[in-house]
């Protein structure tokens, strides 16, 4: 195995920092899901994904491609931009039949970073939800996942030891204010993980995980309400601070990497600690400035 080549080749497109490339994914053939414009977690993804040595093929809807930059992204990139609705069947598997031929071969990885919440656009409170707009959402959010996985599973797509990631926030599990729908969304993505890992893994030897990720300044994550404080909440109680899109693409690289073969059914943390802490010394300094304007003349709290 080459995955661990000790002369490191250094890649120097990303900003000023050197990044290295461990040629982890060499040889592999790769779908990314969601890439919109150079925020996107699936960008990042996408552009680590090739420096590893991978070949891929992209996909968003037909409306991101013709708004957005993901023209820009596959150019530099050399790879296959398939236009394709994630909620529609026919889509998904014209997406994995065209990867394939594009690609010369079955797929080793697919990331699903895809999210969205008609009822949040619209500033639908989580107690007065559009019930129809609550079926888009999970639809886009969660089942798309689903979809992907089981056409994936049934034209045979995926070659064994595989690795299919999907995105996800912590408000699946925990209550954070404004997530809305998407908590629902992200709750069921997580148990669609657990549910098709255990069938694919089974069969075919192919993993399947969520990668729990911090707030990370992206197109979705600032249409959440409160999105800036919640940013700075999460890097205030976080050990290591937030993890950022880049850091999200770097690990991405491990999940589909061979070193990850017995991971699956996982929901995996990768948020600086967050997810295990309940107050930090930095968080509980900010609480208490709160209540400096409500201090009488001596100093005494008055509100609290
Ligand atoms: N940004 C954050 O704070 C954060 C934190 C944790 C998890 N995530 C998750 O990461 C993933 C990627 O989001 P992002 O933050 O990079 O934002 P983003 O807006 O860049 O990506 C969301 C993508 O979903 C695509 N999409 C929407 N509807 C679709 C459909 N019907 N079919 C196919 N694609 C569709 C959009 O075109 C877009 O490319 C999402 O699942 C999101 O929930 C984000």
């Amino acid at each position: 195995m080459n995955c661990f080549r000790l002369e490191y080749v250094y890649v120097s497109n990303i900003k000023n920092s050197k990044i290295m490339s461990y040629n982890l994914l060499k040889g592999k053939r790769g779908i990314v899901f969601g890439a919109l414009n150079d925020m996107s977690i699936a960008w990042k993804v996408a552009e680590r994904a090739v420096e590893e040595g991978a070949i891929i093929t992209l996909s968003n809807t037909p409306l991101a491609v013709r708004m957005g930059t993901t023209n820009e992204l596959a150019e530099k990139l050399n790879a296959k931009l398939i236009p394709a609705d994630a909620t529609s069947v026919e889509d998904l598997e014209q997406v994995f039949a065209q990867s394939m031929e594009a690609l010369g071969g079955k797929i080793d990885f697919v990331l699903h970073s895809i999210g969205m919440s008609p009822n949040v656009r619209k500033k639908r409170t989580y107690d007065d939800l559009d019930y129809s707009l609550l079926n888009t959402t999970l639809d886009i959010s969660a089942i798309s996942f689903h979809k992907m996985i089981q056409v994936a599973k049934k034209m045979d797509a995926i070659s064994e030891w595989g690795s299919v990631v999907a995105l996800t926030y912590m408000a699946s599990q925990r209550t954070m204010f404004g997530y809305n729908d998407m908590a629902d969304a992200k709750a069921m993505l997580e148990s669609i993980a657990r549910s098709f890992g255990y069938i694919y893994g089974r069969e075919r030897n192919v993993r399947v995980n969520t990668i729990s990720q911090s707030p990370t300044l992206t197109t979705a994550g600032s249409g959440i309400k409160g999105f800036d404080g919640l940013v700075d909440f999460s890097e205030r109680m976080s050990p290591l601070g937030n993890a950022s899109a880049d850091d999200c693409a770097n690990y991405c690289m491990v999940m589909f990497s061979d070193l990850t073969k017995k991971v699956t059914m996982q929901n995996l943390f990768h948020d600086g600690g967050f997810s295990s802490m309940g107050m930090s010394y930095r968080a509980m300094e900010q609480y208490n400035k709160s209540f400096e304007e409500f201090r009488d003349e001596n100093g005494k709290v008055i509100y609290g």
